[in-house]
């Protein structure tokens, strides 16, 4: 299938907001991939393609039709015990083997992109430009820690006064569990796992329960790329499958990515057994995510730059634009522009081209979307027709009296507006800051002195200044959030690797 290479290239920026898909061949193409059975017929899906995917009584927790038994892990006890006794043999393999599967791994990911963009459309509704992002973001996460591994994991001779000789030595840890988000269901639940195998962990992986396909065709192509079978072993399922992970003493660490509330369980269960090893959680969480505009912004910029962060993905990023703060002055003017391009918003299916905007992933998001937009239909200065044959929620504006007004973060197309009073971009910050989340804060102003305030006093993992806030490249802009968002160390950034790593330090008398 003839997908411009370039779209799948390591570093650059272009996020799937601002990907060139102007190319009908490739469209074409790609639409007919879409259409087509997935590869080797692995997966099949009930009822067709891609539309039917997007009914009301879709299913969840179910583990893939024609799992390679290779890969099932059985109960999560057994996936475990796997583990477990497949990890000392891998965490003595030299580094570079294991970060030579990591870079197999991301051919084999570019090899069967188009099936991989296939999935992620059918399974989580990904418009066929989120979807090429997905598969991207998973290659550079790969090829990243790959290369990250083969510089920082090499032991390290440290000064000996002594007269000794010291060395540190980094090291797996043993058996990590990697619990992932659907809506990134192959770059992030990939982004994990590999980070803790290439570190020398064997690894349980459970994915979401809305897109075991993606995640089980991903650990079938880790298997190919040389990672043993019960060096990576996969469990699908929701919750049950999460908790009884997190459960069992033999876990050495934990990466997961998804709501705040499911972190706090975690962190709860893994210190919940007195006897039980403390190990490292890593949690990256979800958002209240703000953007400050001023008066000297251009207007047009920060309309194209809101649209992409708070409607693109149906607002199914943890990035996206939750609460757009304008100076209130221009904020009727910017209200009306923002009106009139939501309304060049196209609400389709996901596999079609044309979509800028699909369907939430599940029932049960829907009716709580919808739900919310019914108690704030007094509040609503615009929404937007959709079809009806679908989950689709209608992109909506909301404005709302106060940045305290909005204190959950909803996790679909919906953008909170408010203002703020001139001269107060200190205070305005501080309010934002209140609400303990700190994920990714926007500001678009011309005012120099306005980007060193927010830089100093946003209490955000990632801050966006003059453009989007969405999209995050890996290697270049390391992502994750800080307070109620997360724990660190960013995906995608120099010193990830480390967390997942022990530390042993050698002294030897010479
Ligand atoms: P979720 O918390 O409902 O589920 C995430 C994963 O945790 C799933 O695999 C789920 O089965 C599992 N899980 C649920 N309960 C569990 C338990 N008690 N023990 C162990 N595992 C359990 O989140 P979601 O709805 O899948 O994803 C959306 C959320 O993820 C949003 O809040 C979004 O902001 C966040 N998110 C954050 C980032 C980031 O990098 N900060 C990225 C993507 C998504
Ligand atoms: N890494 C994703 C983004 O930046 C969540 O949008």
């Amino acid at each position: 299938i003839p997908l411009p290479v370039d779209l799948f290239g390591a570093g650059g920026h272009r996020n799937s907001a601002g990907l060139d898909l102007s190319d009908v061949d490739t469209l074409t193409a790609t639409v007919k991939v879409v259409n087509a059975p997935l590869s080797q017929g692995a997966f099949p899906r009930e009822g067709g393609g891609p539309d039917s995917a997007q009914s009301a009584d879709r299913a969840t927790a179910r583990e893939p039709e024609g799992l390679d038994p290779r890969l099932r892990g059985g109960t999560v006890s057994d996936a475990i015990t796997r583990a477990h006794a497949a990890f000392p043999g891998w965490s003595r393999s030299p580094v570079e083997a294991r970060a030579a599967c990591l870079d197999r791994l991301a051919d084999l990911l570019e090899t069967h992109r188009d099936e991989l963009i296939a999935i992620c459309v059918q399974e989580a509704f990904k418009t066929i430009p989120d979807a090429i992002g997905e598969v991207r973001e998973a290659v550079d996460f790969c090829r990243y820690y790959a290369q990250q591994a083969r510089a920082k994991l090499q032991p390290i001779e440290l000064p000996g006064p002594t007269g000794e000789r010291n060395m540190l030595h980094i090291e797996g840890r043993g058996v990590w569990a990697t619990i992932a988000p659907w809506n990134f269901p192959l770059a992030i639940f990939l982004g994990q796992t590999v980070a803790a195998l290439v570190t020398g962990n064997a690894v349980v992986a459970k994915p979401a329960p809305q897109t075991p396909r993606i995640a089980a065709r991903a650990v079938e192509l880790a298997h190919e790329a040389g990672v043993p079978a019960d060096v990576l072993v996969l469990v699908t399922g929701g919750p049950e499958v999460g908790a009884a992970l997190t459960a069992d003493a033999r876990i050495q660490g934990v990466a997961f990515t998804g709501s705040t509330a499911t972190a706090r369980k975690i962190a709860r269960a893994l210190l919940e057994d007195d006897s039980r090893p403390i190990v490292p959680l890593i949690a990256e969480t979800g958002g209240i995510n703000a953007m400050i505009v001023d008066s000297t912004a251009l207007p047009e910029q920060v309309v194209a730059d809101v649209i992409a962060s708070s409607f693109r993905s149906a607002g199914q990023r943890c990035s996206a634009l939750r609460l757009l703060l304008v100076q209130e002055d221009i904020a009727d003017g910017v209200i009306e522009m923002l009106s009139g391009a939501m309304d060049t918003l196209r609400i389709g299916r996901a596999g079609d081209p044309a979509t800028d905007v699909g369907p939430v992933i599940d029932q049960a998001a829907y009716d709580r979307l919808m739900a919310y937009r019914a108690r704030v239909a007094s509040k609503t200065v615009k929404t937007l027709d959709v079809p009806a044959d679908g989950l689709f929620v209608p992109p909506t504006l909301v404005r709302i009296g106060a940045i305290e007004d909005l204190n959950e973060e909803w996790f679909g197309p919906i953008l909170h507006v408010a203002t703020w009073e001139a001269g107060k971009l200190s205070e305005t910050i501080a309010r934002v800051n209140a609400k303990g989340y700190g994920l990714t804060m926007g500001l678009h102003s011309r005012i120099a002195r306005a980007a060193e305030v927010i830089e100093a006093e946003a209490a955000v993992g990632n801050l966006y200044i003059n453009r989007s806030m969405i999209g995050a490249v890996v290697g270049s802009q390391p992502f994750g959030g800080e307070g109620l968002s997360g724990t660190g160390p960013k995906a995608g950034g120099p010193r990830y690797l480390y967390r997942f790593c022990a530390e042993r330090a050698v002294s030897v008398d010479t």
